[in-house]
């Protein structure tokens, strides 16, 4: 069997970044907070736990030390109760979801009705709404851009993740709704990055292994996409749960991973699935030399 990996695959560089920053502020030898899980990896927030990073759920559970913003963002709200409470606060905000929230704040200052194309309870929607003072509305499909109502300035952000084809439907429908129309392009390319080369690679393997975190949007997104470009698809989330009977017979195989995905779980799998290959080498040549 032989084991390729699709070409764009795991970390992004907003989640990459966020760890960073993460790690870096234990160097002030004080206790780190990450203001939710920092990323949707089970495995990752269990390593920096390890590390002495803890996650609170709120500002208020926090007495002292350093607070982390993670790269979903939060609202001009967070930031007041943070300085209030003399935390020090590292903010690992991804730099494409800031450009949304400020291109929100700023659409919302200058007249416009804000409407942000995003999943209404995703954290990222919830910081950028947070930016127009709850004042933006939440589109999160076409059917939904069809019912607003007419608005003289409208001004559009997108939810970094949003599906850069679906983002223009909705602009087309949002250019009827309107006598002028203000669009921000605040879709990140990393998703839809790692989503071709998932595709890519399907049309080319037998199988492929998705590696990620079940509660990742994104990841459990590249399963099904394997699975609707025909091939079979398995979602993991470490190493121990591949199973052997999954590669029989099987010549090519993919791996790809979520964003939030590091490389050393990636790696693993990869290591797991060339074992599982040299031991149905020396099964075949077993048999083979009790058949002879
Ligand atoms: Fe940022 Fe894009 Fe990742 S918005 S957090 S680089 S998916």
């Amino acid at each position: 069997m032989d084991i390729f990996l699709a070409k764009h695959r795991g970390f992004c560089y907003g989640v990459k970044r966020a760890i960073d920053l993460a790690i870096k502020s234990l160097e002030n030898a004080e206790p780190v907070y990450t203001l939710g899980p920092i990323i949707h990896n089970p495995q990752m927030v269990r390593h920096l736990k390890d590390k002495g990073i803890e996650v609170a759920d709120t500002v208020e559970e926090i007495a002292k030390g350093t607070i982390i913003i993670r790269s979903h963002g939060v609202g001009p709200d967070i930031f007041a109760k943070a300085k209030e409470k003399q935390l020090t606060i590292v903010d690992a905000t991804c730099p494409h979801v800031k450009k949304a929230q400020q291109a929100a704040s700023r659409l919302t200052q200058n007249g416009y009705q804000v409407v942000v194309v995003g999943e209404r309870n995703h954290p990222e929607v919830q910081s950028i709404l947070e930016w127009t003072h709850n004042k933006a509305l939440v589109i999160e499909n076409s059917a939904e851009a069809r019912n607003i109502a007419f608005f003289p300035r409208l001004g559009v952000v997108a939810q970094t993740t949003f599906s850069a084809g679906e983002f223009n439907t909705i602009i087309d429908i949002l250019e009827t709704k309107c006598d002028e129309l203000n669009v921000e392009r605040t879709i990140c390319m990393a998703t839809d990055q790692r989503q071709q080369a998932a595709i890519q690679l399907a049309g080319e393997i037998d199988v492929m292994v998705v590696v990620g975190g079940r509660n990742s949007a994104n990841t459990s997104r590249l399963a099904e996409i394997c699975e609707s470009a025909g091939c079979k698809a398995y979602h993991v989330e470490t190493a121990e749960e591949l199973r052997p009977e999954w590669f029989h017979g099987v010549k090519k195989a993919g791996i790809t991973a979520g964003a939030s995905t590091p490389d050393w779980i990636i790696e693993e799998v990869n290591n797991q699935m060339t074992q599982f290959q040299n031991d149905s080498q020396f099964e075949q040549l077993e048999q083979q030399l009790q058949e002879s």
